[in-house]
């Protein structure tokens, strides 16, 4: 298969046509790019599976143009999804519900309930508004970094899909928040840039599951697969003095490292390799995975800086965490 990277203007007549046909089609959303299939075709969903490499049992999410829409993918909708949907859609939330019978079971896993998200990318909502509900991954192989630009998803999964819409970077970085509206407490799944403290703000109670509680609920199963394994070593340093301690012990060793760091670190590594990851923390949460392909591809040891707190800064922390499998230091 020839896969062909168009402009999202120029090409979305075509990916509608794609989609309606059964195809695949990669779209940008503001949060990573997704793969796209007509989440009402089983056949359609299943090349999702085959094109990433991914495992059956882990389930999608279900991409919608409108709150209404919602009510056709998930039923008994209960009231705290309006209540959020006010605040934070369209944006990155996805929100866990009683699933539909319209919805095949190879969208959910099998499964009885059903992720739903409103992207906010002026691509994504078209795509959708001009299509339907599109179930959607991040459009990355099974366990690498998820893409934020059109180029990623051709790394990734050229050969293996018929189109990607270009529409630049994503402007958000780390895939949505997903939070289960079906447990007795709204539980976060997985953090996002809409944070358990905004949701908390909002709902009043809200949990949050740690890896291992995920793993051992099988609540949201994608949480229990390293999702990225970087090709050359990763460590996360709590400190600056700890991140350039072990760049030059790796740098005498003959080695070639990598930091990962924000501005403010910039003067402090001097001569030493240095990708940036901005001034705060939106900024390191938009380039921090763009940051981590360049460094596995030009370098051979990735030293990340650590966060620490609550908000932003945690679901940050997670997917670090996770690029890093959770190899910590200082
Ligand atoms: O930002 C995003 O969410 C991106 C863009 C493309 O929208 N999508 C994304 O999809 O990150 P994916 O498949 O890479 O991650 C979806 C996560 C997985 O951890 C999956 O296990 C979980 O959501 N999930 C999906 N359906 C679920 C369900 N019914 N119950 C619990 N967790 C679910
Ligand atoms: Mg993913």
């Amino acid at each position: 298969m020839v896969t062909r990277i168009l402009d999202a203007e120029k090409g979305l007549d075509e990916a509608v046509s794609l989609l309606k046909a059964g195809e695949l089609v990669a779209f940008p959303t503001e949060t990573v790019y997704g793969l796209g299939a007509d989440a009402f075709n089983g056949d359609a969903v299943k090349k999702i599976f085959e094109a990433k490499g991914r495992p059956q049992d882990n389930p999608l999410i279900v991409h919608i143009a409108s709150v209404e829409q919602a009510a056709e993918v998930a039923r008994d909708i209960p009231d705290e999804f309006y209540i959020l949907a006010r605040e934070f859609m369209p944006g990155p939330l996805t929100v866990v519900l009683p699933k539909s019978d319209a919805v095949p079971g190879v969208v959910t896993a099998g499964g009885d309930t059903v992720a739903v998200r409103m992207p906010s990318h002026p691509v994504a909502r078209r795509l959708i508004a001009a299509s339907m509900p599109l179930a959607a991954p991040s459009a990355n192989r099974s366990k690498h970094i998820s893409p934020t630009t059109a180029r990623h998803v051709l790394d990734d999964l050229d050969g293996r899909v018929p189109l990607i819409l270009d529409g630049g970077e994503c402007g958000v970085g780390i895939e949505s928040t997903v939070l289960d509206l079906t447990s007795a407490v709204p539980t976060v799944l997985r953090p996002g840039a809409v944070t358990e403290e905004m949701i908390a703000e909002l709902l009043g109670k809200v949990g949050s599951l740690s890896p291992g509680a995920v793993i051992g609920r099988a609540k949201s199963p994608g949480m229990k697969y390293t999702h990225y394994a970087p090709s050359v070593p990763a460590v996360v340093a709590m400190s600056e003095e700890a991140a350039l301690a072990r760049y030059d012990e790796i740098a005498a060793a003959g080695g070639r490292p990598v930091l990962l760091m924000t501005e403010p670190h910039r003067a402090a590594a001097g001569g030493r390799a240095f990708i940036s990851l901005g001034e705060d923390a939106v900024d390191y949460m938009r380039l921090f995975y763009a940051a981590m392909r360049e460094a596995e591809s030009a370098r051979d040891y990735i030293i990340i800086e650590g966060l620490t707190g609550g908000g932003e800064a945690r679901s940050i922390m997670n997917r670090v965490l996770k690029s890093s499998g959770g190899n910590v230091i200082g």
